[in-house]
């Protein structure tokens, strides 16, 4: 049955992880399924569209929202980022597929402080594309959710597929641990004119926000082109990252790997099977996207 087929359901708010242990074990009396959306909040379309993925895999939605510390860097947006849990409330009580949204604090999560904490270690991908720019990014997502599938036993965990690379990891870490959970991936989801929604759009000035889908079309543009198989993809990519340093972005990188592990393809390796991913700066904003071949 589709999510739009199944009735509304009521939304129901827990802040401390006593509450969420009780609801979660009445849950569980009833063996209705769980699925969990993990979320920084601050919802957009695109976090709305898991939502439907979720409740056409389970019985329940968990949505926790939960701006996560030990995945911000020094010197990046951790206390800038955008914080509306009751916006956020509205938003899924309106859409009417989550039963219960989880927003902790930081003590719940964290109960021996941030410096003392038990932290997962990545392996060596971790440290590759975002990771690079980013140390210790991919460690803080891993530490986190491995605490949130604890606390919430899912059956089914939802990611987007925007976040590649943190998709990719974390069906590593569910299989590294042997977690009883079955990942799930929603496709991007775009604004009209191509720009793949993120809360961090909102950084961007009017006049950069006009500019910003030119990093989507940059990957449109290099996936044909390594598709038709006309010249060298090192090449090409030069020529994109060039590109876009004309529009105005400071590109981190753009890459070319094999979707399935996010591994580098060899040189004679066929298109299919391969994904572009980038991340690229423009003013306050660092926009990530990716496209696959
Ligand atoms: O993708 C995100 O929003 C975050 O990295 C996640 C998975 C909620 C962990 O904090």
């Amino acid at each position: 049955m589709s999510a739009l087929g199944k009735s509304s359901v009521r939304l129901q708010g827990v802040y401390t992880v006593k509450a969420l242990r009780e609801f979660i074990g009445s849950l569980q009396l009833t063996h209705n399924t769980i699925a969990l959306v993990p979320t920084m909040g601050n919802l957009h379309e695109g976090h709305l569209s898991l939502m439907h993925l979720a409740r056409e895999y389970a019985d329940i939605v968990v949505c926790s929202i939960f701006v996560n510390p030990t995945q911000f860097g020094l010197g990046e947006d951790f206390s800038g980022y955008p914080r509306t849990l009751l916006e956020d409330e509205a938003l899924l009580e309106k859409q009417g597929l989550v039963h219960l949204v989880f927003a902790p604090e930081e003590k719940d999560i964290y109960p021996f402080g941030l410096d003392n904490t038990a932290k997962i270690t990545m392996p060596g991908l971790s440290k590759e594309l975002c990771g690079s720019g980013r140390p210790g990014h991919f460690d803080g997502v891993a530490s986190v959710v491995l605490r949130l599938l604890n606390l919430i036993s899912p059956d089914i965990l939802v990611l987007g597929e925007k976040d590649y690379q943190q998709l990719i990891l974390l069906k590593r870490l569910v299989r590294d641990l042997h977690l009883p959970v079955q990942i799930v991936s929603g496709v991007i989801h775009r604004e009209a004119d191509g720009l793949a929604m993120s809360t961090r759009n909102q950084y961007l000035s009017p006049a950069e926000r006009k500019v910003a889908p030119k990093l989507y079309c940059e990957l449109v543009k290099l996936s044909k082109l390594i598709k038709s198989g006309g010249e060298d993809c090192q090449t090409l990519v030069k020529q994109s990252l060039s590109s876009l340093e004309t529009f105005g972005f400071k590109p981190e990188y753009i890459e070319v790997r094999r979707s399935i592990d996010l591994g580098k393809p060899m040189e004679t390796e066929s298109p299919d099977g391969l994904i572009i991913l980038a991340a690229a700066w423009l003013g306050n904003a660092r926009l990530i996207d990716n496209i696959q071949l």
